[in-house]
């Protein structure tokens, strides 16, 4: 069974790709049995399988879990502030974290340990802020924010990368590093989200110096870069921009879902197109296209 690291995976893309990976969800982001080891004469158990057990969205039930891309996986998985909904929380093949990826002191000792201890196969750099500075406040406002964002969305991610790399050096193991970056590294962002695109930016060029060098060493990464998903990220661009802005750039009449982010991370995650490590997937509705 392969182990995978989701960070920020207490809700949104993270969630649907442990929940992926897990079996939890199929392609189409429908749930699907829960295996625990829960005693079935615990209430909440019961509770829990009477209303999860295998309802597709046709309404098909006893759909069994399935592997995603042919592999089994146990995940673990970090939150900050969020619960980790009941079913990944209590899912055998789940281990959950807290860690604030802004707090260096917290990252060292809850990943840098977990890294040492019990080296993932995949890293998934998920976890991301969204934050405004519009270039009419104040600097120190305006760098406070910058620095927020780097450190969550970039800094953060690039020392998990440094260390899951180095250990599998020093092991002589192979390693898969999927960096979920934004279409904002591509074409940008309106000036409030300049940093937000910066970080994103960063996130690609750094994950293409990994590929560059440790690929032929057995470490291959890639960077996803979403458009308007569905989730709480992007519920606060309706709240900026109106419901209208996350669909008019698309070629489609509907958002982008959590899963179909999903299905593309465990297929990069089955390791079968290693000779594209350093590429971007673009996966934005066709808001833009290359
Ligand atoms: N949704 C979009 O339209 C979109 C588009 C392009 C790229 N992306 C990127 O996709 C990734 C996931 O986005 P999403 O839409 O799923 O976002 P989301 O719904 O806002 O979820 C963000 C996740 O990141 C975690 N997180 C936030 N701040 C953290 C911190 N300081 N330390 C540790 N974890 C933290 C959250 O944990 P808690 O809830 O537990 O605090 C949560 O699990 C992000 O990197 C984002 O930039 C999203």
């Amino acid at each position: 069974m392969r182990h995978a690291l989701v960070t920020g995976c207490s809700r949104g893309i993270g969630l649907a790709i442990a929940e992926r990976l897990l079996g939890l969800a199929d392609g189409a982001g429908s749930a699907l049995s829960v295996t625990s080891s829960t005693p079935a004469h615990d209430d909440t158990h019961t509770e829990k399988a009477g209303r999860d057990i295998a309802t597709d969205k046709a309404g098909r039930d006893n759909v069994k879990a399935k592997p995603a891309a042919g592999f089994s996986y146990r995940v673990s998985g970090t939150r900050c502030r969020s619960d980790f909904p009941p079913d990944l929380d209590r899912h055998d093949g789940f281990t959950g974290y807290t860690v604030d990826l802004s707090d260096h002191g917290q990252i060292e000792r809850v990943l840098k340990a977990l890294l040492n201890r019990d080296l993932p196969d995949v890293l998934v750099n998920n976890a991301g802020i969204f934050e405004d500075a519009d270039f009419g406040t104040d600097d120190r406002t305006w760098l406070s924010v910058w620095d927020r964002i780097m450190t969550v969305n970039l800094r953060s991610s690039a020392l998990l990368s440094k260390w899951f790399v180095n250990a599998h050096v020093r092991a002589g193991s192979e390693g898969i590093i999927i960096n979920i970056a934004s279409r904002a590294a591509y074409r940008g962002d309106t000036q409030e989200y300049a940093a937000y695109a910066a970080s994103k930016g960063g996130m690609a060029a750094f994950t293409k110096s990994l590929a560059r060098d440790f690929s032929r060493k057995g470490i291959v990464a890639y960077t996803v870069a979403p458009g308007f998903i569905e989730t709480d990220m992007a519920r606060e661009s309706v709240r900026i921009y109106g419901e209208a802005a996350l669909t008019s750039g698309s070629a489609f009449d509907e958002i982008t879902q959590p899963h179909e982010v999903a299905n593309l991370v465990a297929f990069l995650a089955s390791g079968e197109v290693r000779h594209m490590s350093g590429s971007t997937f673009h996966i934005n509705g066709g808001s833009y296209m290359v």
